[in-house]
Parts: structure tokens; C-alpha cells; sequence
């Protein structure tokens, strides 16, 4: 399903992300990755020839969003068919960075998604990158939580919103599907800053047990790429395993 399609995942570098561009080069699609920097990164792309792309730029910059976008089309010569808003940081100390990084640029990046499925009349799907932090309170994070459950509404919301546009269309081709992935803690190094940049950060982390492997979490940003019947979804991924949270809440 994945073979030749072009993709953009931001903050692919590092982390969840740099996991899930293996997964998708591994399944020959077309990885754009989009990153601030790529110094401390094992992903070069001479290592993952033709199918990877490397992008710097800066999420909190609309423009530079719309040009990896651009870039990805032009570089694999086909339009973009996934958008995984990815890039995210833990920092409680500046309230505008973690908004316009957490938030913002994932509202940017949807719509500017969007906007080019639509005008290339391909099918599409965006997968938005939220936390369990998003529907469970985080008191030692709360900016980072109030982000993340915005990325869960805001997600959502697009969802229904372009239910009307999806069913006017035909058959499956053009079908624009949103999906939202809420994971609990999971090694990397934004959970590596969390431990030690927040008071008893450690602590609080063990306390919920095993943190997941990147490799899980990979495993739902997938099912939620590959999974055509995956539109609208919510997923949680803890240690306790996998659940939709999947209401219609006005039916
Ligand atoms: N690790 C966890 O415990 C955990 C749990 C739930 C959700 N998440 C979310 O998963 C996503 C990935 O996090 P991770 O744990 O892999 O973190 P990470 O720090 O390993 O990777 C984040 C990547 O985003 C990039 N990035 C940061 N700011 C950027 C910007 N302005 N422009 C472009 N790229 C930028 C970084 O350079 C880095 O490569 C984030 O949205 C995070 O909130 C992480």
C-alpha cells in the first residue's frame, strides 16, 4: 500500500520519528524528513538511498512546512499522500516554543496537508501526534498537556470536518483521513529531558512502569498510515496495550 508514496514526517531525526522512517522505508514509500537538525541524527541519507529525503527546517516556521512539502513532491516527482505531524517538545519553561512546536505547527502542517491532497485529488492521510498527556492530567508538564489535547481536539474536529468533502467523493482515491496517536512514555530523548529536566522527573516516570519502545509505538503510527479503515481514530498506546477512544460525541 505504502510502495512509492511520498510522505513527510517532521522531527524524524530523533525518537518516534526516526523509528517510524525506518518502518516506512522498510515498506518503500517515499520519506521527506523534516528537522531542525540532523547533527546528532543517525539518519543520512546516502545510508537509505533513493526512497529518503532529509529537509532542515524549523516547524514553527509555516513557510519552511510548506516547503518540505514542495521539496518532498518535487524530489520523488509525485504529490504527497502522507503527512505525519511528529516533531514535538517537553519544555515547561517556555510556553510559546512548546505551543508553536506542539500545537501551532501541527495545525500548520495539517492544513497545509490537506490543502495539497485536495488540490492534487489524491487520497491521503494525516496522523497527528498527541500523548496520553493529552487525556490524562500531566501536573508536572502542563503546558506540554494542554498541547497534546489540543492536538487530540484539533484533530478530531478536522476529522469531521472533512467528512462532507470525503463523502462527495467517488470511490476511495480521494479520501482524506486524520488520525490522532496518543502514546504513553516511550524512550527517547525527549523522555531522556523529561527525567532530568523536571523535579523527581525519574521518579514520576518509573512510577507508571515500563516505558515503550520506540518500536512499539512505530508499530501504531503504521496502523494508522496502512489501515484504511482508520479515519478519525484516537489511538492509545501504554504498556498496558492498545485502545481506540473513538466517540461520536454529537450523533
Ligand atoms: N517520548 C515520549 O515519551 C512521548 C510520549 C508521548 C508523545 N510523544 C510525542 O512524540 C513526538 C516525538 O517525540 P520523541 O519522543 O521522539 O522526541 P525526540 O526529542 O526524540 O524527537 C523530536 C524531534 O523533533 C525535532 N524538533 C523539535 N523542534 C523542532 C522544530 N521546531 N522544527 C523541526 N523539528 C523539530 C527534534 O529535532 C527531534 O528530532 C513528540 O510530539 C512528543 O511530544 C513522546
Amino acid at each position: 500500500m505504502l510502495r512509492n508514496r511520498v510522505c513527510l514526517v517532521t522531527g524524524g531525526a530523533s525518537g518516534l520519528g526516526f523509528k517510524l522512517v525506518q518502518r516506512l522505508i522498510a515498506a518503500n514509500a517515499k520519506v521527506c524528513v523534516m528537522d531542525k537538525s540532523y547533527t546528532d541524527s543517525l539518519l543520512h541519507s546516502q545510508d537509505a538511498g533513493e526512497g529518503l529525503h532529509l529537509f532542515e527546517g524549523d516547524v514553527t516556521k509555516p513557510e519552511d512546512i510548506s516547503e518540505a512539502i514542495k521539496t518532498a513532491e518535487e524530489y520523488f516527482n509525485s504529490p504527497l499522500q502522507v503527512m505525519v505531524n511528529n516533531a514535538g517538545i517537553g519544555d515547561e519553561s517556555d510556553v510559546a516554543r512548546t505551543i508553536n512546536i506542539n500545537l501551532k505547527a501541527v495545525i500548520d502542517g495539517t492544513t497545509l496537508a490537506v490543502h495539497k491532497m485536495q488540490m492534487e485529488k489524491v487520497a491521503g492521510v494525516i496522523v497527528n501526534v498527541a500523548s496520553m498527556g493529552g487525556i490524562y492530567p500531566m501536573p508536572f508538564a502542563p503546558v506540554y498537556a494542554a498541547t497534546k489535547a489540543g492536538v487530540i481536539q484539533y484533530s478530531r474536529s478536522v476529522y469531521e470536518r472533512l467528512e462532507s468533502y470525503n463523502r462527495a467523493q467517488k470511490g476511495k482515491d480521494q479520501i482524506i483521513r486524520v488520525n490522532t496517536l496518543c502514546p504513553s512514555f516511550a524512550e527517547t530523548p525527549l523522555l531522556t529531558h523529561l527525567k532530568s529536566s523536571i523535579p523527581n522527573g525519574a521518579k514520576i516516570v518509573d512510577a507508571l512502569g515500563r516505558a515503550l519502545t520506540a518500536d512499539e509505538v512505530a508499530d501504531c503510527f503504521m496502523t494508522l498510515i496502512e489501515d484504511e479503515q482508520k479515519n478519525g481514530a484516537i489511538l492509545r498506546v501504554t504498556n498496558h496495550g492498545v485502545t481506540y477512544q473513538n466517540e461520536k460525541y454529537f450523533q
